[in-house]
């Protein structure tokens, strides 16, 4: 199979950048890796090879593949290393000053023809790519956490963005073996606005002592069928990613009371108690398993 951007740049090796770059790399793509935090790129791609390790002692991969993915992977040291790059894609802080300088960095350095990707969860892609000079080569490429698994890719066309970007986009998801929907450029797009409720209704009734988190999330479990509840979820994304998507959903929707953020999540943040990835969240964790704190 051939991929159809040949060499992709991920910038931002977090949790979202390393799914991506998994993904890209099984596709066939040569896959750059970038992070502004010194030896995070590094990492990444260490983790990259132990999950392909562990994908071929489950007999979901042979050792060639496994090969191959490795020898596609390269960590680059300075941004003007993803020159060579056909689609970068970001998958950095969610802030939109930061996201907006990093774009028109990046413009400067590749080829007319990239495409270039913003993972945001919740920031106007319109706004991310005002600055471009050619914001019809940019649109938003919403992957959810963890990426191989979740299998939805929400494509997301700025007001400039060129409707062969997001056929491109579109197809290069189906080459991971995901399925793109495209979304209206909206605060949250689809999955983040229409579910928004999901958490911010649960984090209401803790702050009214109807019941507990572990309650909540048992009972939408066993009686909704929902996977996770949602302080797991919460837990899983981690606070810092999403407690600034629920302050810039409200913000974009003009303080529209239904999606005000939480004082409980405001103040987690602050202490530090984001979720799973740091052992702490409204679970504790030992060796990655969830314990109700006494
Ligand atoms: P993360 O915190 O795990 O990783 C972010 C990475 O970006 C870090 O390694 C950091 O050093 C790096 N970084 C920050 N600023 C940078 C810059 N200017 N240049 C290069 N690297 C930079 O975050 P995560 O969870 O991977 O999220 C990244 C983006 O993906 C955010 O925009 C987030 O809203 C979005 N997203 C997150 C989801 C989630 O469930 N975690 C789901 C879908 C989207």
């Amino acid at each position: 199979m051939q991929a159809i951007f040949e060499t992709a740049g991920i910038v931002g090796t977090g949790a979202m950048g390393r799914g991506i770059a998994q993904m890209a790399a099984q596709a066939g793509s040569r896959v750059v890796l970038f992070d502004v935090q010194p030896g995070a790129a590094e990492a990444a791609r260490s983790a990259l090879h132990a999950t392909w390790q562990k994908l071929v002692e489950k007999g979901k991969m042979d050792a060639a593949g496994l090969q191959a993915c490795v020898d596609r992977l390269t960590v680059a040291d300075s941004l003007s290393a993803l020159a060579p790059c056909t689609l970068v894609v970001e998958a950095i802080v969610e802030k939109l000053d930061v996201k907006q300088r990093l774009f028109r960095e990046l413009e400067a350095i590749v080829s007319t023809q990239t495409v270039l990707a913003t993972n945001t969860s919740s920031l106007s892609v319109t706004a991310i790519g005002a600055g471009l000079s050619r914001p019809e080569q940019f649109a938003g490429y919403h992957f959810f956490n963890p990426v191989p698994l979740m299998k939805v890719v929400e494509v997301i066309a700025g007001l400039k963005t060129g409707p062969v970007v997001c056929k491109q986009l579109s197809d290069y998801a189906r080459q991971f073996g995901h399925t793109p929907v495209s979304a209206q450029d909206t605060p949250g797009f689809i999955v983040n606005h229409a579910g928004r409720g999901y958490g911010t209704e649960a984090l209401r009734v803790v702050g009214e002592r109807v019941a507990d988190f572990a309650t909540i999330d048992r009972i939408l479990k066993d009686q909704m069928g929902f996977k996770l509840g949602p302080f797991e979820l919460m837990d899983l994304t981690a606070l810092d990613v999403s407690h600034p998507v629920m302050e810039s959903i409200y913000h974009q929707y003009f303080e529209e009371p239904r999606y005000r953020p939480s004082v409980i999540t405001a103040q987690r943040l602050a202490g530090g108690v984001v979720g799973k990835k740091v052992g702490a969240g409204f679970y504790a964790y030992q060796e990655g398993v969830a314990q109700v704190p006494a």
